[in-house]
């Protein structure tokens, strides 16, 4: 095991640590983000080479050999592989993304792996996402209704009334937009993020919900909704394709038209 320095010009000072793979043919370098909350030390870089002719393809399957074979350390988030979960976000070569559904052929040279931006970190690549849930619990993230279901069972949807919710309902809260939202690095203490917003108009689109006016209620407000300023860089960064930007100018837009 190799030692290097890190560039005087990083925020990272700590001595980071360089892991070899001397017999392997076709080498990845994968250069990761390291903090343990319970050492008194800096954060810092450690470069791990990966065996690719013995490594799946994503960026996730390296982790999980790294932390297998070489460095049990190691500590990040996953669990289904496969884009759904929303566990396994970080960045990677200055991209937010999903670790399991980015392919290392994809990220070409040397990978550089950090937590979420401008998140709290845990440990490792693992964010904090406390204040994250907090706002999300915040909206009421469920359907809320004041009369009874008209049949006595379920409340229905027309079709069309259902394709409202396309491009909504697939969130899977990984906060890969609200991490690259410059808007919620600054304001994340009252601007609820992309991330927040596109649920929130979730619930506000659904036909069955009775909450609509309550809804828009507690957004207008300067800072939770209207701290976007059309940035865009959310619909960028999503990795499930969805356009949070889209839904925050929608909700703007009924915020109008209800005052006409
Ligand atoms: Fe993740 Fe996209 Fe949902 Fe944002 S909108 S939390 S990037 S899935
Ligand atoms: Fe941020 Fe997206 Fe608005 S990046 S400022 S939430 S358009
Ligand atoms: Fe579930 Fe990546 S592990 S989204």
């Amino acid at each position: 095991m190799a030692e290097f320095t890190l560039p005087k010009n990083s925020k990272i000072k700590g001595k980071g640590h360089a892991y070899r793979a001397p017999e392997a043919t076709k080498v990845k370098k994968l250069k990761v983000y390291r903090w343990d909350p319970d050492k008194r030390e800096n954060p810092r870089y450690d470069t791990y080479e990966v065996d690719l002719e013995h490594c799946g393809p994503m960026v996730l399957d390296a982790l999980i050999k790294i932390k297998n074979e070489i460095d049990p350390t190691l500590t990040f988030r996953r669990s289904c592989r496969e884009g759904i979960c929303g566990s396994c976000s970080m960045n990677m070569n200055g991209r937010n993304g999903l670790a399991c559904t980015t392919s290392l052929d994809e990220l070409p040279g040397e990978i550089r792996i950090t937590p979420l931006p401008h998140m709290e970190v845990v440990k490792d690549l693992v964010p904090d996402f406390t204040h994250f849930y907090a706002q999300y619990a915040s909206i009421k993230p469920w359907l809320q209704t004041v009369t009874p279901p008209p049949s006595g069972k379920e409340r229905l949807q027309s079709p069309e009334q259902r394709e409202k919710l396309d491009g909504l309902y697939e969130c899977i809260l990984c906060a890969c937009c609200s991490a690259s939202c410059p808007s919620y690095w600054w304001n994340s203490d009252k601007f609820l993020g992309p991330a927040i917003l596109l649920q929130a108009y979730r619930w506000i689109s659904d036909s069955r919900d009775e909450m609509t006016g309550e809804r828009l209620d507690a957004l207008e407000d300067p800072f939770r909704l209207y701290r976007c300023h059309t940035i865009m860089n959310c619909a960028n960064a999503c990795p499930k394709g969805l356009n949070p930007a889209k839904a925050i100018a929608e909700t703007k837009k009924l915020m109008v038209e209800r005052q006409i």
